[in-house]
């Protein structure tokens, strides 16, 4: 039985509810959304563990969250933090399977940026040991989202569009796409990563800040036939490149990356070209997919991590208690993710 402190240190959530603004996952200072707290350590009910944290990382959710730009409303006061790695040390009635593990989790409750953090059982993946507390803690919403999505691609032909290429996720489908004999064409904004997306299996890498990127798209989608555009950034180059893919093409929205809201130029391809926008979000995915199909993704998910197919690249790491005055800094730092630790 673990002895467990009388209360815990959490950066909370300083508003309530959603915001109403799209300003993007971007922050200038995290005392505008957050603030420091000495809380109790919560209680894990029914169905429900507590963990102790080992790592949490920083994802573009956690940032549209905490300013209120999220699909659900913020809870003031609560932790922040979607996901995280760490040791379950109290279990709720029907959980106690989960008792002692170390695991992955998506923070259901209470937020992943504190010491102890409780969720649902269902939240959590018991880690493999070959798999490293830093991949532990970016294991679930990335990974689980990469695999769901690349699936989704490849019914639709072999060639797909990635837009943010260099981000996390970008670089998880690209090689995913890669290794299932795909075609993944990688849109990145800074030309010194198109050699980095091309090693990670990019088929075509184009620099959105190329004047001629829309007329180089063109040419590429005639020659591949693209019909999948996952899109990050949802800004009016998206839809423009959305434009000069061929009939039947879909352009799949799930993050929002781009501050500006794209217009749309040419409607007559949703009717005569059979073409459509639709978005993804794996909060639907997790809720429609059967549970035996998403254990063998997670089982695979952990596969590539543990041999190298996949890794956590990781551009800074910061402690809970330095997290307040250094995250805006560190965000700006490409190619990674923020960790934080206790
Ligand atoms: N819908 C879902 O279920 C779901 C699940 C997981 C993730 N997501 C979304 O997937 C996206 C990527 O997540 P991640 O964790 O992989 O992100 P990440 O690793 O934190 O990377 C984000 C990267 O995107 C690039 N970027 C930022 N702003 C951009 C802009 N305006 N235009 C083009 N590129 C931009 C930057 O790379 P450079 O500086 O190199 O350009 C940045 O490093 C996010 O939008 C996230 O919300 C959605």
């Amino acid at each position: 039985m673990t002895t467990l402190p009388a209360s815990m240190f959490a950066t909370i959530l300083k508003h309530d509810g959603y915001s109403g603004t799209m300003t993007g996952p971007v922050i200038e200072n995290a005392a505008d959304w957050l603030t420091e707290a000495e809380l109790p350590i919560p209680e894990p009910g029914p169905g429900q563990v507590l963990i102790r944290l080992r790592t949490a990382s920083v994802n573009p959710s956690d940032l549209h969250f905490i300013k209120g730009e999220y699909g659900q409303p913020r809870v003031q006061g609560t932790p922040a933090g979607f996901e995280g790695c760490g040791d379950v040390v109290a279990a709720g009635k029907g959980a106690e399977a989960l008792q002692d593990l170390r695991v992955a989790f998506v923070a259901a409750g209470s937020g992943a940026w504190a010491e102890y953090v409780v969720t649902q059982m269902q939240m959590c993946i018991p880690l493999r040991p070959d798999i490293s507390d830093d991949d532990g803690a970016a294991q679930i919403i990335n990974p689980l989202t990469a695999m769901a999505m690349v699936d989704m691609a490849k019914e639709d032909g072999d060639a797909f569009v990635i837009s943010a290429a260099t981000s996390q996720l970008g670089k998880l489908m690209c090689s995913l796409g890669r290794d299932l004999g795909l075609k993944p064409i990688a849109l990145v904004r800074r030309t010194e990563t198109v050699e980095t997306l091309k090693q990670l299996g990019a088929a075509e890498v184009l620099v959105t800040t190329d004047a001629d990127v829309v007329q180089k798209f063109a040419d590429i989608s005639a020659t591949l036939k693209p019909r999948v555009f996952l899109d990050a950034v949802m800004d009016q180059l998206s839809e423009q490149l959305f434009c000069a893919m061929p009939n039947r093409a879909r352009w799949v929205c799930y993050g929002k990356l781009g501050s500006d809201a794209p217009t749309l130029t040419q409607t007559g391809q949703l009717i005569f070209m059979g073409k459509r926008i639709e978005g993804f979000w794996l909060t639907q995915w997790m809720m429609s997919t059967p549970p035996a199909d998403q254990m063998r993704v997670v089982t695979e998910v952990q596969a590539r991590f543990a041999d190298g197919r996949w890794k956590t690249d990781v551009s800074e790491r910061l402690t809970l208690r330095n997290l307040m005055p250094n995250l805006a800094a560190a965000l700006k730092k490409s190619d990674g993710k923020v960790i934080i630790t206790p």
